[in-house]
């Protein structure tokens, strides 16, 4: 049966604010700030997630920490996409046992995408008792029920049944990144990536209507966000789900249209989904950062058809060329999986050609990981471990080059970028990012934090530019 949009009512969600406000209640009398530590694992989604449970959380008057020994309730967010996520998680989680000891009423939540699956939560619930609260995605907007009824039983709770998902509006989001925030503009994935968990544990696909986003955009520009990163699974198929006529251009459009000097930045894109129309927006808006991640995963159609991507190598680098021919300047990034089951050499070795033709500003690159459940998992992977690494470590090497190269062409140029914090460092003490999304290390006094300014680049390696404030 086709997915039947779902959309939670405010009063739903003031209910849970409510819930916030008995907890608030209860921490005032007992006089001292509670502590909360929230960590996060995985994707910005999952970044943009915890800082809603934040949310909840400063609403009950929480303080926040990153000292487990300290903390009066601790979450742990976590992600799904690869088996070595979750295996720190565990190992994390495992670790809790001290912090817990130390302080008894210490309570324990772990969410997100690893517990979104059944044998995980399984897992959680036979093996490691420390955990008293176990929540999937969709019942993120249910933390404060679910948290007050741990508090009240004393009992463990699992509220992490199987959904399809959908669309909750007026969560309090608790940002912390400085200048930089996360706007959520959809949830869920439809594509079905032979080898990604990510639409059995986050549902469908499913736009916010354009005029909460615009409405929330408009508040991050009144409040001195300078650098908003547009998020979903697959931006490119934002509105499909939506009865209203948009597109994700049209909604770039609208954003750009708010009046004030900001950035607007977006991820990710699925390659068979990006348009002209996308492209030609994007060079139109003078507020849309020039980057395009553009997932590309294999150079090999074979590996292409197998991971059901639905698009040709030829046709990946058409769209990339495209997009480049509106914006020359463009700066394109991707990811890339190596060692999908059955990759040969010849595979790999398209994907290493396909890397040269493109030169990406930067690559992400994984291991294939088999996730249970998946089609990909079923599939025969006849290759090594280290057949595997060693392809890896190929296109490790191919990718710092090709960035050294890139970021070379940078220096002696004058550019602006937006100052977004400091490094720790002494002789280059604050960070900044070009409209390209490429970080540049500078001198200057902490107070630009904040403030765009005209930089030249004077050096450079495979990570980062440095660079001086122009006079
Ligand atoms: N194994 C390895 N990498 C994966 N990704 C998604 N699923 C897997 C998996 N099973 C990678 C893809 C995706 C990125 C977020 O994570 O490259 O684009
Ligand atoms: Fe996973 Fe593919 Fe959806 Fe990305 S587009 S989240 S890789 S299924």
């Amino acid at each position: 049966m086709a997915y039947q949009r779902k959309e939670i009512d405010i009063a739903q969600v003031q209910r849970q604010k409510d819930i916030c406000g008995e907890i608030l209640g209860r921490n005032q009398q007992a006089g001292a700030t509670p502590l909360a530590m929230v960590d996060t694992y995985g994707c910005q989604q999952n970044e943009a997630d915890s800082e809603k449970i934040r949310g909840y959380l400063a609403e009950m008057g929480y303080g926040f920490t990153d000292n487990e020994f300290e903390a009066d309730v601790i979450v742990i967010n976590t992600c799904a996409v690869r088996e070595h996520a979750e295996m720190r998680v565990l190992g994390n989680v495992g670790a809790l046992n001290h912090s817990k000891k130390a302080r008894p009423s210490q309570i324990i939540a772990v969410c997100g995408c690893m517990v979104q699956q059944e044998h995980m939560a399984q897992k959680i619930k036979m093996s490691y008792p420390v955990v008293d609260l176990v929540f999937g995605p969709h019942e993120l907007w249910r933390f404060p029920e679910h948290l007050k009824a741990v508090m009240d039983s004393h009992k463990r709770r699992f509220a992490a049944a199987a959904d399809e998902g959908a669309v909750i509006e007026g969560m309090p989001i608790h940002r912390d990144r400085g200048v930089k925030a996360w706007l959520s503009i959809m949830y869920g994935c439809n594509n079905f990536c032979s080898y990604c968990i990510v639409p059995y544990v986050r549902g469908r696909e499913r736009s916010r209507h354009p005029e909460e986003i615009l409405k929330e955009a408009r508040e991050l520009v009144a409040a001195g966000y300078k650098d908003i990163t547009l998020l979903g699974q697959n931006v490119n198929s934002y509105g499909k789900d939506l009865e209203e006529d948009v597109d994700f251009a049209d909604l770039i459009r609208m954003i750009n249209d708010i009046p004030g000097d900001f950035l607007i930045r977006f991820m990710t894109s699925h390659p068979k989904d990006a348009t002209e129309k996308l492209f030609k927006t994007m060079a139109e808006c003078e507020k849309c950062a020039h980057q395009l991640h553009l997932p590309v995963q294999s150079g090999s159609d074979r590996i292409l058809k197998l991971m059901n991507r639905v698009y040709t190598r030829e046709k990946y680098i058409e769209k990339a060329r495209l997009a480049r021919s509106y914006m020359p300047d463009l700066v394109v990034t991707t990811d890339i999986i190596v060692g999908f089951p059955g990759e040969t050499e010849a595979d790999f070795a398209d994907t290493l050609s396909l890397c040269e033709e493109i030169r990406y500003d930067a690559m992400f690159t994984f291991i294939y990981s088999k996730r249970q459940g998946t089609p990909a998992a079923t599939m025969p992977d006849p290759y090594t471990r280290a057949d595997k690494q060693r392809h890896f470590d190929a296109l490790m090497e191919l990718s710092n080059t090709i960035s050294g190269e890139k970021h070379k062409e940078y220096e002696g140029k004058t550019l602006r970028v937006l100052i977004d914090g400091e490094t720790g460092k002494d002789e280059y003490n604050l960070s900044s990012r070009t409209n390209g999304g490429r970080l540049v290390h500078l001198k200057g006094d902490r107070s630009l934090i904040g403030q765009f300014v005209e930089v030249e680049i004077v050096s450079s390696n495979n990570w980062a530019l440095y660079g001086r404030i122009a006079p």
